[in-house]
């Protein structure tokens, strides 16, 4: 085994966890919706055909936001379709993804799926067909409490209650020319303050995201944000990252490591942020929604045998194996370093497509591999993110150099009873890392959860869900203040610290 170590300075914080950086994603795309979190019929199904079985699962993930209904979808869609008596909403092409929708599920139902499951809704306004009036309609159709046109509808619809949606999206991915209605960044920033004014007077509590590069690889990156915050910088709050990982060439050492990308991405729109902030001469920061991110390339090839014009097609069904998990791990680790700045972040997406949950229609639900990752953040890293000081072998790869071989994080609980440390092993050696626990004396390990496998290709299936799943690990020593830890090659590591225990 190679030897690490691991150094971690109690003052020494990153800063506060916005749990709101573990939310996930739903879109009306593929079996999202149709198949997803709605089935009437499912022997799950409650009242109003939501899918039990992937409520409890998301209930699970500890899911705290889930962004809404878009996406490339949201470019298109009339929101007025999807509420009052279902058999009168209309059916349409959708020229997102080349599917038919029924509008079975609309704005109200989501926002009861999210009530019943225990999540909150982070709404997408549509900036590629629509603009100002269809979004200050819809933030008075859902926040306004009564009195008014589209308030007193969503009354009449049966939602006495304002839905109180406190974070929107203006438009979504509008830097690209896939996009329907996709606009220049003068477009766009022009359209996005005015519509950021309309909707932030019409409810002044909400807190809004401007679209930035749909990714880091578009020729326009840094330009787009630096422009479009010309226009917003005092209307919004926050400016969108969207990053995919793909391993399509099948070179696992490069795709782990491509993660270093997703750190340097994060650092330059911050500096473009701080650039902006700079020259208007103004304190406000403008923070991070990551609202974007998730390994995706396995349904290509799958994709172009799709039919068109299908209501709920199955599309987009990346079926994930063990290195996506690592992959996912190491993008958490990456997302906490930046606790900071992140605020919001959305795994792209919840259910069946680019998805930790997995059903069948009519029938089964699973997990995927991803899905343990994202569960441990979630449950685990909670509170204040903290600086860890790695040391460890390093190497280089096809496209990135000097590739350590640990990724960490240190995260102190809310209650400040638990330190825990993520720690990806992404090298091919086993790796004892020597953890100084100086500043938390007499403490001692509570739980080490470990995830490993002798395939880094095998996946979870409905008839196989376990075949990667995280085990208990034992592979610890505590000696006088110092914690080792043993790291199988290729390996997801949560190392659960109790602290201050009187
Ligand atoms: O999550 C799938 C798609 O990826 C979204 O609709 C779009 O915003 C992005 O390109």
């Amino acid at each position: 085994m190679t030897k690490a170590t691991l150094k971690i300075d109690k003052d020494y914080k990153i800063g506060k966890i916005d749990n709101r950086i573990y939310g996930s994603f739903i879109e009306h795309i593929g079996r999202a919706v149709y198949g997803g979190i709605y089935e009437p019929g499912h022997p799950t199904a409650d009242d109003m055909g939501f899918r039990r079985d992937v409520m409890e699962l998301t209930r699970e993930l500890q899911v705290p936001i889930v962004r809404y209904p878009g996406g490339n979808f949201v470019s298109g869609y009339n929101w007025e379709d999807g509420i009052g008596p279902k058999e009168l909403r209309p059916k349409r092409t959708e020229l997102a993804w080349f599917a038919i929708e029924n509008n079975q599920l609309g704005t109200d139902e989501f926002c009861e799926w999210s009530r019943r499951t225990g999540t909150d809704v982070m709404m997408a306004v549509n900036l590629g067909t629509r603009g100002v009036d269809a979004a200050r309609n819809l933030v008075e159709y859902c926040n306004f409490k009564e009195g008014t046109y589209w308030s007193d509808l969503r009354i009449k619809n049966g939602y006495k209650d304002p839905h109180n949606i406190k974070l929107w999206n203006l438009g979504n991915e509008m830097d690209g020319p896939w996009q329907i209605g996709h606009k220049t960044a003068e477009e766009y920033g022009r359209l996005a303050v005015e519509t950021a004014k309309a909707m932030k007077w019409v409810d002044p509590s909400i807190e809004l995201v401007a679209c930035g590069s749909s990714n880091m690889s578009m020729s326009t990156c840094y330009e787009w944000e630096s422009t479009v915050l010309e226009h917003t910088y005092k209307y919004v709050d926050y400016i969108s990252m969207h990053q995919y990982f793909s391993n399509a060439k099948n070179d696992s050492a490069d795709f782990l490591a491509s993660i270093i990308s997703t750190d340097d991405f994060i650092k330059n729109i911050i500096a473009t942020c701080d650039y902006v902030g700079a020259k208007k001469r103004t304190k406000k920061k403008i923070n991070i929604s990551f609202d974007e991110w998730n390994v995706w390339y396995h349904a290509r090839e799958a994709n172009k045998k799709a039919e068109r014009w299908q209501i709920g097609p199955s599309f987009n069904e990346d079926i994930y194996n063990f290195e996506d998990a690592l992959m996912v791990g190491g993008a958490l680790i990456t997302l906490l370093r930046h606790a900071d700045r992140v605020k919001v972040a959305c795994l792209a997406q919840l259910v069946n497509v680019i998805a930790p949950i997995m059903t069948e229609n009519g029938g089964r639900i699973w997990k995927q591999t991803i899905y343990y990752p994202y569960l441990h953040a979630s449950l685990y890293g909670r509170g204040t993110a903290m600086n860890v000081l790695v040391d460890a072998p390093k190497y280089d790869t096809k496209n990135f150099t000097d590739v350590s071989a640990l990724e960490a994080i240190a995260v102190e609980s809310e209650a400040e009873d638990y330190l825990t440390f993520f720690m990806l092993n992404r090298g091919t050696e086993g790796l004892e890392v020597e953890c100084d626990l100086r500043d938390y004396p007499g403490s001692r390990v509570a739980e080490m959860l470990t995830m490993t496998c002798d395939d880094l290709k095998a996946i979870n299936t409905a008839d196989n869900p376990d075949r990667v799943v995280p085990k208990t690990s034992g592979d610890y020593e505590l000696d006088d203040n110092k914690v080792t830890v043993k790291l199988m090659p290729y390996s997801w590591n949560v190392v659960r610290i109790r602290i201050n225990e009187s």
